[in-house]
This record gives C-alpha cells, sequence and structure tokens, in this order.
C-alpha cells in the first residue's frame, strides 16, 4: 500500500487546506482553464458545492469537514456552547447544498459528533477548533487510505489489455485526493504494468466525462478515448468493454447504487452483455438507514441540459425555452451490480449479506 502511495503522484490536487482557507480547483472551468478559488467562509463553502467547484461524494464531504472548522475561524466565537451552537447552524446550512450524495451527511454528522466529544472535554474554544481541524485531516487522510485499497483490491480484476468503460468523473478531482474511486484500480493496475484503457462517455448535461475524466486521464497518462453517452450500448456489443467501472454516491444497505444519471444505463446494458459492472467506493458511501424511496435525487436547473459547456463558456444547444428536465442521479438496483469494490474488500452477490457483513467488520453496524 505505502509503494502504491509513493509510486501514484496525482498531478492534479483540487481540494488544498491552508489553515484559515480551502484553496479550490473551480471544476466548471476545466479542462479549459486550471483557477483556483479561495473560500474563507461557510458561505463560500456552501456555494463552491452547491455550484459545483468542487463535486464528487467524496470531495463534497470533505470540503464540507473543512467548511465546519471555518464556522470557527470566521467567526470569534468566545465559549464552547457558542461555537457549538455555530456548528449546528453551519451543519444546518451546508447539508442543505447538494441532497443525494451521502458523504456530505456522513461527514457533517462526524465532524458535528467529534465537536460534541471534545466539548465535553474542553472549555477553551481553541482546542475545539484544533480538534476539528484535525479531525477534517483525518477524514481527508482516510479517504486517500481508502482509495489506495480500492486501487488494490480492484487491480486484481484487471488484466492486461482490457478496456474499462466509466461514467462521469469518479476519479481523484471528485474525491479530491487525486487517486479517485472509478479510477484507482486503473491507475494501479497500471503501475502493476497493466496495459488497461479508458472508454470515457461525455455524460451529458454537465459534461463531466468530457471535460473532467479525459482531462485527468491525459494528465496521469492513461489511454482514454471519448465516446458520446448515446455510444455506450454499442461500444459493448462491439465487444469493446471488458468491465465497467463507476463510482457511487449512496449505496444503500440493500446493494441499490446512486450515481451519476447514466450509469442505470451502462449497468441494465452490461447485464445485457454479461459484462461485468463494478462499483468502486469507501464505506463511508454507504448509506445503512435509507431505502432507495427516501433518497432524494437532486434536480438542476434545466438550463444544464439545453447548454453545453464549451471553450467558449455555456452555449445553448436548443431552444432556450423548450422545456427540460435535468435529474442528475440514478439508481441502479442490486441485480445488476456484479460486485462493489470498497477500501474492505469487494462485496459480492448478495449483496444485501455482503455489505452487512462488510460494514459490520468496520463497525458501522
Ligand atoms: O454531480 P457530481 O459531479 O457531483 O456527481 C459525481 C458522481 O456522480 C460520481 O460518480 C460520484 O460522486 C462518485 S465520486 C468518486
Amino acid at each position: 500500500m505505502e509503494s502504491i502511495k509513493q509510486e501514484f503522484r496525482p498531478r492534479v490536487i483540487p481540494i488544498k487546506w491552508q489553515g484559515d482557507r480551502l484553496i479550490l480547483l473551480d471544476q466548471r472551468l476545466l479542462p479549459f482553464e486550471t483557477r483556483y478559488v479561495e473560500a474563507k467562509t461557510v458561505s463560500d463553502v456552501a456555494d463552491a458545492i452547491r455550484n459545483m467547484v468542487v463535486r464528487g461524494a467524496p470531495a463534497i464531504g470533505i470540503a464540507a469537514a473543512f467548511g465546519m472548522v471555518l464556522a470557527l475561524v470566521e467567526r470569534d466565537v468566545k465559549s464552547v456552547s457558542e461555537a457549538l451552537d455555530a456548528l449546528k447552524g453551519t451543519r444546518e446550512v451546508l447539508s442543505r447544498t447538494r441532497p443525494t450524495a451521502v458523504n456530505l451527511f456522513w461527514s457533517l454528522d462526524r465532524m458535528y459528533s467529534r465537536a460534541l466529544e471534545l466539548a465535553s472535554r474542553t472549555s477553551h474554544v481553541g482546542e475545539l477548533k484544533e480538534g476539528l481541524e484535525e479531525e477534517a485531516r483525518k477524514i481527508f487522510e482516510e479517504e486517500l487510505e481508502a482509495e489506495v485499497r480500492i486501487g488494490v483490491y480492484g487491480a486484481e480484476l484487471l488484466e492486461d489489455g482490457d478496456t474499462i468503460l466509466t461514467i462521469c468523473n469518479a476519479g481523484g478531482l471528485a474525491t479530491g485526493t487525486g487517486l479517485g474511486t472509478a479510477t484507482a484500480p486503473i491507475y494501479v493496475a497500471r503501475l502493476l504494468g497493466k496495459r488497461v484503457s479508458v472508454i470515457v462517455p461525455e455524460t451529458r448535461p454537465w459534461q463531466q466525462g468530457a471535460r473532467l475524466t479525459v482531462y485527468e486521464l491525459a494528465v496521469n497518462g492513461v489511454p482514454a478515448t471519448l465516446v458520446a453517452d448515446t455510444a455506450v450500448g454499442f461500444v459493448m456489443y462491439r465487444r469493446m468493454v471488458s468491465a465497467v467501472i463507476v463510482g457511487a454516491d449512496r449505496i444503500l444497505l440493500d446493494g441499490h447504487v446512486f450515481n451519476k444519471i447514466g450509469t442505470l444505463n451502462e449497468a441494465v446494458l452490461a447485464h445485457e452483455f454479461a459484462i461485468p459492472f463494478y462499483v468502486a467506493a469507501p464505506t463511508s458511501t454507504i448509506d445503512a438507514r435509507s431505502r432507495a424511496a427516501d433518497v432524494v435525487v437532486e434536480e438542476r436547473d434545466p438550463d444544464e441540459v439545453r447548454t453545453a459547456m464549451t471553450e467558449r463558456g455555456r452555449l445553448y444547444v436548443t431552444l432556450r425555452d423548450v422545456a427540460a428536465y435535468n435529474p442528475v442521479f440514478d439508481v441502479v438496483p442490486p441485480k445488476y451490480v456484479t460486485g462493489i469494490i470498497t477500501e474492505r474488500g469487494i462485496a459480492l452477490q448478495p449483496l444485501h449479506r455482503s455489505l452487512q457483513r462488510l460494514l459490520e467488520r468496520v463497525g458501522a453496524l
């Protein structure tokens, strides 16, 4: 594991913590422009998450964790109880930014529980703040550890010459670490000398595939081929895909997987063509409480569908006033999932049993 961490040198780090501010790579501008923005307040962090400066389930969770720290940096809090009030309000504000990725809520709950724990032991606001900063750093570090492990487990599934179909960007840009979840098995396989390549659907409407994954893979020297989202069935039919690996925004204990819109299409088609369909995600993406019907699927501005993001900014590709519907995630029923690659091993069918066992092992149930 350590040697992989040392050998894999991510070229793009989208989240940097500087003690009193977050530095975020603005993912709305990639791949055309590399611009970092500063988030110094909770409201800056909330805007950055809502407007997708920072995006991807684990990266949103990490940004939110540091957002909790900023709650105590930006105001002159006099007592621990005042600090707890500020943190409670911040948790509320940040939890309203995006509804689907569970890592956001997981991270906010973890930060708030840590604050309560610290508050029971100290009356110094400074100590509380330091403890929270350490917790946020830990969330960030644990994410990287988890991805290295996902990479090692996932790489064993891949063979020299394999072509992986993915979706969206579940790479280092989406997790903050530079390694990613769906991309980790690919990067590790290549470090092990397996010549693995990737097919990347553009992932309309926000074009995470075309703008982010293609860029990230190119920067890291991985051969990638961009296809239109509508070409997914055909590349499978032509036997151009050895396996599908996608990320996840939320995995339910019964095996339902919420991920970027279009993931369901890939899963059903992979099933039809007998191509293994894997989900790569840390256990922090598992939601042990909700049922599929409870999960809010985010719907974003219909203008995202009416426009395309280009080198010259957002341009309309249709009538400006046409009715448009923009759900940005979908859900894959468990029967389509071959396995879920986590840092604790690969959960195989029946998923409800293997996920349960896995969480029991982590002590999360
Ligand atoms: O809307 P986004 O870009 O935040 O959606 C991202 C995804 O759907 C990713 O696949 C998911 O968050 C996993 S990231 C490792």
